[in-house]
């Protein structure tokens, strides 16, 4: 009887087959990848199945087109839309990907009933609101990544300016993926010493600003969006649901009051299990960082009003 994990990532392109790589890496489950490119999901994925002899993978990895071997996914990783060029905002992009995101998560849902959806495509504070829409499943089971990504970059700036190992930094950013996200240094130690204690005020100024424009940094020097870094981001999210590890992540959350917001996906530390969302964590802000998050969610609901879903 098959009873693996069934893992189904949307766009096989850069993110989604490095996403698809390294859930196969972690033996998570057998993966199937789906592009409208013809032959490139098919392509990656045999290349991919093909590694699974040397890597010891007991797996199977699938490419198409079409959606029919997605079904019954337990999990749906969405990537496919349009990379972000050199000088477009992530907002440029809105109604192109909203579209693309709709479409697909439409048909996948459909057939995947009781999937947990975990949205990349950006923006994807709005995505994941659409990915919701076209899915119509209950708001916990619909997530966005960004917090992770950001809260890596963040750690791994704050490992370099102290000279520490980065997996001993925990840090999280909160608020919209975008250059209104709010890294939260108040609530960042390293080895459980708050690296404000660590670190200079300037230091910490500098390693704030380097992390809201860590995309951009990527992307002006190879002139591509990001994608090995969103790829460990997206397995380390589809772990903790398929394995309900009940991991403290940041993650695209809709708020259903929670921060005092209502009706809209933003990034806040939450509790991610087999359920998905299992509980979003609420923790207390300066009068300065109130205002700043307060800011990146009116960044999220600007394009999500352009939108009308
Ligand atoms: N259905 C399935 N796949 C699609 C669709 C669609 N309707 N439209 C586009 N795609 C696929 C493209 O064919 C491409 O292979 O999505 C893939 C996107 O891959 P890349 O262009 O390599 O982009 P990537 O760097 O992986 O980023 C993916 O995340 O950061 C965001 O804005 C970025 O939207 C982009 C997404």
């Amino acid at each position: 009887m098959f009873t693996r994990h069934k893992i189904t990532v949307i766009g096989a392109g850069a993110t989604g087959a490095t996403t698809a790589h390294l859930l196969a890496l972690k033996e998570l489950g057998d993966i199937v990848l789906v592009d409208v490119a013809e032959g490139i999901p098919q392509g990656k994925a045999l290349d991919m199945w093909e590694s699974c002899p040397i890597e010891g993978l007991s797996i199977k990895v699938l490419g198409s087109n079409d959606y029919e071997p997605t079904a019954n996914s337990d999990i749906l990783v969405v990537t496919a839309g349009m990379p972000r060029k050199p000088g477009m905002s992530r907002d440029d992009l809105l109604k192109v990907n909203a579209d693309i995101v709709y479409q697909v998560v439409e048909k996948a849902a459909k057939l995947s009933p009781d999937s947990v959806i975990v949205v990349l495509t950006n923006p994807a504070d709005v995505m994941a609101y659409v990915a919701q829409k076209a899915s119509g499943f209950p708001h916990h089971r619909v997530i966005g990544q960004a917090g992770v990504l950001d809260s890596a970059r963040f750690r791994t700036f704050l490992a370099e300016a102290l000279n520490v190992a980065p997996k001993d930094v925990t840090a999280f950013v909160m608020g919209g993926h975008g250059d209104d996200m709010v890294p939260l240094v108040r609530y960042s130690y390293v080895g459980g010493i708050p690296v404000e204690k660590l670190l200079p005020k300037d230091t910490l100024d500098a390693i704030v600003q380097r992390t809201r424009t860590g995309g951009g940094e990527v992307l002006g020097l190879m002139k591509q969006s990001a994608f090995y870094a969103p790829g460990s981001s997206l397995a380390e999210m589809v772990k903790a649901v398929l394995n309900d590890e009940r991991r403290v992540i940041p993650a695209i959350c809709y708020l259903n009051g929670e921060y005092g917001e209502q009706d809209i996906y933003v990034g806040v530390p939450s509790i991610l299990g087999g359920r998905g969302v299992e509980k979003v964590l609420e923790v207390d802000f300066t009068g300065d960082e109130a205002q700043q998050f307060k800011k990146s969610v009116a960044s999220v609901r600007k394009p999500l009003s352009m939108l009308q879903y």
